[in-house]
């Protein structure tokens, strides 16, 4: 059976650290591509050292030549500016929808098969930049955010209550962007909701600080967060392609659902072989669908400005 082939685009923190886990995960081959001189090289030499030690066998090709990307599977879209303490994730939208605008353009030339997974920001931006600029399936196009956004609210449920972060579940819908929505109906430890074990106090706490995970992050580090954005791309990229039928939140295109009209927003969906395989319809409260709302509309107006760049 051929291996799967992954491509990495942009080979700085979020890109290496998903080849990185791709490869430790042996998910299959990995392209990491980037236009500086060397550094998808560097890179790729490094991590390829590193395999005798941690057992894994996969190619790791660093390169500047898209042509060795051919046949991916999987495109996963890291290159982009990220952010610096005191900007906003929307602040980086036009430069990096001319980024996102090439390689998506040459992702559909050199793999035209492939699902694109969008990781740079403004994700739900970036992601609606992809899928127009590529001219593929809705199906095929998807934003990682929710995989991250659930994953740091599940880490500060987990923590608070002191209980295993593989025990707890949580839904998140809107956009990657301070108007997320966090759902605590949805958010369980084992089947028990959050609300039976923690106060509505505390509850909203965690939420704020989900919502600004990628600030808190920036502040310290004085740059972007990439461990938990890489692992994010890489399990929707292993829920591809092992056919996991994974539900997850993640940006992906709906149009009924949601009456969102075409747009590209974070939803649960089911992730599997087809990619998007089906966007789960939850029936929101008053309060959920308002806060939702809020998000899209913001959607629309960052995508009315990719419009008129792309
Ligand atoms: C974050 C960036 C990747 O949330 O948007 O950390």
């Amino acid at each position: 059976m051929a291996r799967s082939k992954i491509t990495v685009v942009g080979a700085g923190n979020v890109g290496a650290t998903a080849a990185h886990i791709a490869a430790a995960r042996r998910l299959g081959d990995i392209v990491l591509v980037d236009i500086v001189d060397g550094l998808a090289q560097g890179k790729a030499l490094d991590l390829s050292a590193a395999g005798p030690v941690l057992a894994y066998d996969c190619q790791i090709t660093g390169t500047q030549d898209w042509a060795k990307t051919a046949d991916s599977d999987i495109v996963i879209i890291t290159s982009g500016l990220p952010r610096k303490p005191g900007m906003s994730r929307d602040d980086l939208l036009t430069k990096n929808v001319a980024i996102v605008k090439d390689v998506s353009e040459k992702t559909a030339k050199y793999s035209p098969d492939s699902f694109i997974i969008v990781v740079c920001n403004p994700l739900d931006a970036m992601t609606y930049t992809a899928a127009k600029v590529s001219g593929f399936a809705d199906n095929k196009v998807m934003g990682m955010a929710g995989a991250l956004d659930c994953a740091r609210f599940n880490y500060f449920i987990a923590d608070e209550l002191g209980v295993s972060v593989e025990d707890v579940h949580s839904i998140l819908m809107g956009g990657h962007g301070d108007d997320m929505v966090p759902l605590q109906r949805f958010t369980s430890v084992s089947g028990i909701p959050i609300t039976e074990l923690l106060d509505e106090d505390t509850i909203a706490g965690l939420i704020e600080r989900t919502r600004n995970g990628g600030i808190e992050i920036v502040n310290l580090l004085g740059c972007s967060a990439y461990y938990a954005p890489a692992a994010g791309a890489i399990k929707m990229a292993e829920a591809i392609l092992k056919d996991k039928k994974t539900v997850l939140s993640c940006c992906a295109c709906c149009d009924s659902e949601y009456d969102a009209g075409g747009y590209f927003v974070g939803v649960p969906v089911i992730l599997g072989k087809n990619g998007v395989e089906k966007i789960i319809e939850l029936d929101l409260n008053n309060d959920e669908k308002t806060a939702f709302e809020k998000s899209l509309a913001h959607i629309k107006q960052l995508a009315a400005k990719v419009n008129k760049l792309i």
